[in-house]
This record gives C-alpha cells, sequence and structure tokens, in this order.
C-alpha cells in the first residue's frame, strides 16, 4: 500500500528518493511522484504504473537540472483510496500556492467537511479527488509563521489516520514529518535523515531509528537535527532504535514469480518457525517472547484471535487446535470487528496475527485491547513493524520477507507457531505428555512432509489445467479443512481472478448448492480423518447436480478416487498436519491455475501487500 520515502542532508536527493520508492514497491501501489527542493523552486514528477517509468521520466527531465543536486525531498507510492490511480490524483500534492508540498499515508476521515470550509473561506480550488490534497490546502490555511505550527493545528483539525511529510518554500531546509495510526520511521545518519513509512527504505543508509508515536510531531533540519513534538507542540523524547535486521533483497531465485518461491520457502521457513522452540523435556513449546509466566497461562479463560485475510484464516486453523488441545473458548474475529466491538476482559488473551504487522484494523484492534487493559500478544513476520512494537510481547514467525501479494508461507508459519502455542496451553489443560510429544513429532515432520509435495505436483498441475476453464468454483472443508477450504478460495481468486467461494463442507445443501451446475467446480479436501465419510457424502451431493469435483484425497484412498473427476494426492498425517501439507497443494493449485489463466501472479490488479487504510 502507500509509502513514504523522505531525505534531508548533504548529499544529492534523488537517488536515495528513487532507490527507496524501489524498496517500497514490493507493497503494492499503482502510481508514484516525487517532489525535490533546492529552496526557491519545488519541482515534481509523477507517473501511473512503475517506480522504472518515473524514473525514466525524473532522469529524462531533468537531465544537467540543477533539481539533480537538490538536497532534500519527499516522494511516495501510491495504492489508490480517493479518487482513481493518474497522475493528478498521485503523491506528493501541493497547497493552492504551490509553496507546500506533502506526501501522506493514510485516510482523512472528515477530508469533505475540510474542503467544504477551505472552500467557503477561501474559494480554494482543487485540482485532484484527494483527501491528501485537501490536507495540504488546511496545511497552508493554518500557515502564520512556520511549517511547525501550521501542521501541529492541522492536525488537530483532521479525523482519520495519517504518516505524513512535508516541506515548503516559506520555510526552507527542513521537513516537517507526523505520525497518527500510519507508521513513520525516522532513520538518524551522519549529517543526514530519511524518513520512511517502511525501515526497509532506510536501512541501506543508516542503522539508527526513531519510531515516532501517535500524535508525534518532528522538524528535521538540514545538519540532521531532529525535534519531536506533541500535537500541542511540547517537546517530547523518543528513544532512538537501532534495527538489528539485514534487509533481504527481494530475489526470486530461478522462479518465475515470488508467488512461487515462496510457496517453496515453506519448508526451510517452518524449520526456522519451529527453531529452538520445541521444548522436548515436558513434552511442549518455548515461546518466550509471549513473556507469560506459566501462572498467568494458566489464568488465561479465553482467546480472541484479530487478524484479517490470509492471517484470519490461519487464525481459524489454530482455533481448532486451540479448542482440541487446551478446551479453552476461541472467537476469531475480523480485526475490524473488534474495534467495534470489543468483546473481551481481563481474562482473555488477545492474539493478533499479522505478516505484515502494519495492517491498520489488526493495529486499531490491539489499540482498543491495549485500552481496556486486555492481555496482549502478537504472532508476527516482519519485525520491528508497528505491530510487533506496539504489543511488545508475542512470538515472530520467522517466515522471511513475503514479496507476493499473495500470502503463503506466513500463512504455514503463523499455525505452526499457533499449533505450538495450542500445545503449551494444551499441555496446562487437557494433553498429557504422550500427546504432546506426538505434537512435537508431527511438526518435526512437517517440513519433509511439504517438501514432498514441492517435488511432486504433476497431479496438482494436471487439476489446474481443468480448474483453469471454469469462472466460479467452491472450495469445501470440515473441521480443520475448513479454515484451509477459505484460505485456498481466497488464493484461487486473488491470483487466478476465478470466483472462489470456502464453505464448510455441510453448509452446501444449506444455499450453495443453487448454483451447481455441470459449469460450476466443487474443489473438495477429502483427506482421511474424521469427517471423511461426511466429506465423501458431500462429493456425492455435488456430482448429483452435475458439478465437477476435483480435490485432495489420502494418497492411495481407492475409494476417494473413484468419485472425484481429478484429484491430487496427500501423504496421511494428523488432521492439523494435513491442513498445512494440504494448503500448500491448494497453494500450488491457486498458483499454476492463474498461470494457465495468464494472471499478473505476483501483484494483482486491486491489490496491495500491505493494508494500511482501515
Ligand atoms: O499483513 P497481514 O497478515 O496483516 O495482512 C492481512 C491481509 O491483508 C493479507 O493476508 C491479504 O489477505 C493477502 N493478500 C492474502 O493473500
Amino acid at each position: 500500500m502507500c509509502g513514504i520515502i523522505a531525505y534531508i542532508g548533504k548529499k544529492s536527493a534523488l537517488p536515495v528518493l528513487l532507490n527507496g520508492l524501489h524498496k517500497l514497491e514490493y507493497r503494492g501501489y499503482d502510481s508514484a511522484g516525487i517532489a525535490l527542493s533546492c529552496g526557491s523552486e519545488i519541482s515534481a514528477w509523477k507517473s501511473v504504473g512503475k517506480v522504472a517509468d518515473l524514473e525514466k521520466k525524473v532522469r529524462l527531465l531533468e537531465k544537467n537540472s540543477h533539481f539533480n543536486n537538490a538536497q532534500y525531498g519527499i516522494a511516495h507510492t501510491r495504492w489508490a483510496t480517493h479518487g482513481e490511480p493518474s497522475e493528478i490524483n498521485a503523491h506528493p500534492h501541493f497547497s493552492r500556492s504551490k509553496k507546500i508540498a506533502i506526501v501522506h499515508n493514510g485516510i482523512i476521515n472528515n477530508y469533505l467537511d475540510i474542503k467544504e470550509a477551505l472552500e467557503t473561506h477561501k474559494s480554494d480550488e482543487f485540482i485532484s479527488s484527494t483527501d491528501t490534497e485537501v490536507l495540504v490546502h488546511l496545511i497552508e490555511h493554518c500557515y502564520e509563521e512556520n511549517l511547525l505550527e501550521a501542521v501541529q493545528i492541522a492536525c488537530q483539525r483532521v479525523k482519520g489516520t495519517f504518516g505524513l511529510c512535508c516541506l515548503s518554500l516559506d520555510d526552507p531546509d527542513k521537513l516537517i514529518v507526523a505520525r497518527r495510526g500510519s507508521p513513520i520511521a525516522i532513520g538518524i545518519g551522519d549529517d543526514e535523515v530519511i524518513i520512511a513509512s517502511d525501515p526497509i527504505a532506510i536501512v541501506a543508509y543508516t542503522k539508527k531509528v526513531i519510531y515516532l508515536e501517535d500524535d508525534d510531531i518532528a522538524v528535521v533540519d538540514k545538519s540532521g537535527k531532529v525535534e519531536i513534538f506533541s500535537l500541542s507542540g511540547t517537546l517530547v523524547d523518543r528513544d532512538q532504535s537501532k534495527i538489528d535486521w539485514l534487509p533481504e533483497t527481494p530475489d526470486k531465485g530461478d522462479f518465475e514469480h515470488f508467488m512461487l518461491k515462496e510457496i517453496f520457502d515453506q519448508p526451510e521457513a517452518i524449520r526456522n518457525t519451529l527453531r529452538g522452540r520445541l521444548d522436548y523435556e515436558n513434552a511442549s513449546a518455548y515461546l518466550s517472547g509471549l513473556k507469560m509466566a506459566p501462572t498467568e497461562l494458566t489464568q488465561i479463560k479465553e482467546i480472541k484471535i484479530v487478524a484479517c485475510g490470509t492471517s484470519l484464516f490461519s487464525g481459524l486453523l489454530g482455533k481448532y487446535a486451540f479448542e482440541e488441545f487446551s478446551g479453552l473458548s476461541v472467537d476469531v474475529k475480523q480485526a475490524a470487528d473488534f474495534s467495534d466491538y470489543p468483546l473481551a476482559t481481563k481474562e482473555s488473551l488477545v492474539l493478533a496475527l499479522s505478516q505484515s504487522g502494519e495492517t491498520a484494523d489488526t493495529l486499531n484492534a490491539i489499540r482498543e485491547a491495549k485500552q481496556r487493559d486486555i492481555p496482549l500478544a502478537a504472532i508476527v513476520n516482519a519485525e520491528g513493524s508497528s505491530l510487533s512494537r506496539e504489543t511488545m510481547r508475542g512470538v515472530y514467525i520467522h517466515a522471511g520477507t513475503e514479496i507476493s501479494v499473495a500470502s503463503t508461507k506466513a500463512f504455514t508459519c503463523q499455525a505452526v507457531t499457533l499449533l505450538m502455542l495450542a500445545l503449551k496451553l494444551g499441555r496446562a489443560r487437557l494433553l498429557n505428555a504422550n500427546q504432546g510429544k506426538e505434537m512435537i513429532e508431527d511438526l518435526e515432520k512437517l517440513p519433509d512432509l511439504i517438501s514432498q509435495i514441492l517435488e511432486n505436483q504433476n497431479q496438482i498441475i494436471e487439476v489446474a489445467k481443468k480448474l483453469s476453464a471454469y469462472d466460479n468454483c467452491f472450495v469445501i472443508g470440515r473441521g480443520y479443512f475448513y479454515p484451509v477450504a477459505l484460505e485456498s478460495a481466497l488464493k484461487i481468486k486473488e491470483v487466478s481472478y476465478i470466483h472462489a467461494e470456502g464453505y464448510h463442507s455441510s453448509e452446501l445443501k444449506h444455499g450453495p448448492l443453487a448454483l451447481l451446475t455441470k459449469n460450476f467446480p466443487v474443489i473438495s479436501i477429502a483427506n482421511q480423518g474424521p469427517h471423511y465419510e461426511k466429506m465423501l457424502s458431500a462429493i456425492d451431493e455435488c456430482k448429483a447436480r452435475k458439478a465437477p469435483v476435483f480435490g485432495s484425497i489420502t494418497q492411495g484412498d481407492k475409494q476417494a478416487k473413484s468419485q472425484l473427476d481429478s484429484f491430487f494426492e496427500i501423504p496421511p498425517v494428523s488432521p492439523p498436519i494435513s491442513a498445512l501439507i494440504t494448503t500448500t497443494a491448494l497453494q500450488l493449485l491457486a498458483y499454476h491455475t492463474a498461470r494457465f489463466r495468464d494472471c499478473p501472479i505476483d501483484q494483482p490488479r486491486n491489490l496491495a501487500k500491505s493494508v494500511t487504510v482501515e
């Protein structure tokens, strides 16, 4: 989603800004822009499409220009919220006099009210459809003596979220940065400061960062001095942190797409998730990042999982394990619902799941829980993300950087982490040592079992070829395979643009069967296990409506083979582990289906990697 990068210092700003924009590309965007200032003049370049297009434009126009040596500037990748992707709507946006330029992440909820007030009083003209342009007009409207005060007053008037960076010709040689709900990191270099919405764009220049907190406004000047103020103007002190991870350079290696590479990363990623966390002696798990004493663990009365998208579905898989192993009641909530209906008590544990750690709805949910003093922990992939910093305790899944918009390895690594947590909670409640030991053995087998699926894709590719000819499908499952069906349907629609819906197999007869015809296939997860017979009946129900039925079966299962039109085989293992292996097979199914349909797999239309708006 939107990304910010800004530079002020002694170097030429342009290469730093372009490099930063490239680093932010993985988040998904539809347009990009840069504004450079040389003190007496601001110039901006914008482009719809890739950063590479913007780069060509800047380099072409500015050959031999004094802007090549501009020592400060701001830049942005935009993911459209207000107004279509276009050069006019791309950031930076300018104030009415064109003296102030701004880049902004987040959403100004009351922008229409502000716009109306500004139009009434000053007949301002707005050229774009964005809330950001209204914000920069407001800042100019509030400007009396200096930019800092103007931003402070404007921020007091706006409702919504922002991470912003702006510069002004009337107040040269400085940048003003502010945050409410949208992350901003300030990288402190030698005689230079690099500001970004994601430290990934900073780490090449410095490892020293200050993360702004909500309603912080900072002034950064050319000498590298940073002063941070509260909304009311009081000087505040924020700790400097050290980025202690090495940025991975996104590299597909020999894979055609990041999605495929990340599916193949899974055996190693899961080993990293498990490393050092299996407690053989007590048949349990070590999850020290949770920072919870054994007594605290036994005091938990219920778990509220909050997450979005793929993380939500891995949370649902976790619910089955928590309930089976520990008997604890678990509620899995779309994170936006938690902030609206935060039913939880001080005896609940709110567990926030996120790959990016920057999903706005998930962050809002944990802020709500914090405010109400409800115990809280996070399961996150991105180190140093807002979620990990704001929860202060939790577990990193160590899946490695995920670039493809369609999340794959984060799902399996989150689910593995949840299984370890369920084991730990279970050992304090329902699970005996033998059951705990079996779970540990199963988890240890998982990476090799996934490798087996990756090495034998032919059956999956055959099914993908057939599926790619249709425009609709259902994916059905029960028990642990129900969240897998939901996740698989999400993957199929994201990357292959086939309309796919995930259902509990028992739901079919309550409505969805009405859609089945010979042109509407069903993907059934018919692995052997406690619900096997019922899945076979569901397959019969679909076949009776002439729907083609494809799906997963347990290796060598003749009965299931005879009922399915096309299938791929999964090794026989316990249901939670089988659910994870089947997920990988279904990720491959979505991937190959998309390939047969010639879809832009790594960056599907209209989607962003990290959803930083509500
Ligand atoms: O970074 P998060 O795990 O919080 O992201 C949540 C969803 O936005 C994300 O899983 C999304 O649904 C993916 N595109 C799914 O493939």
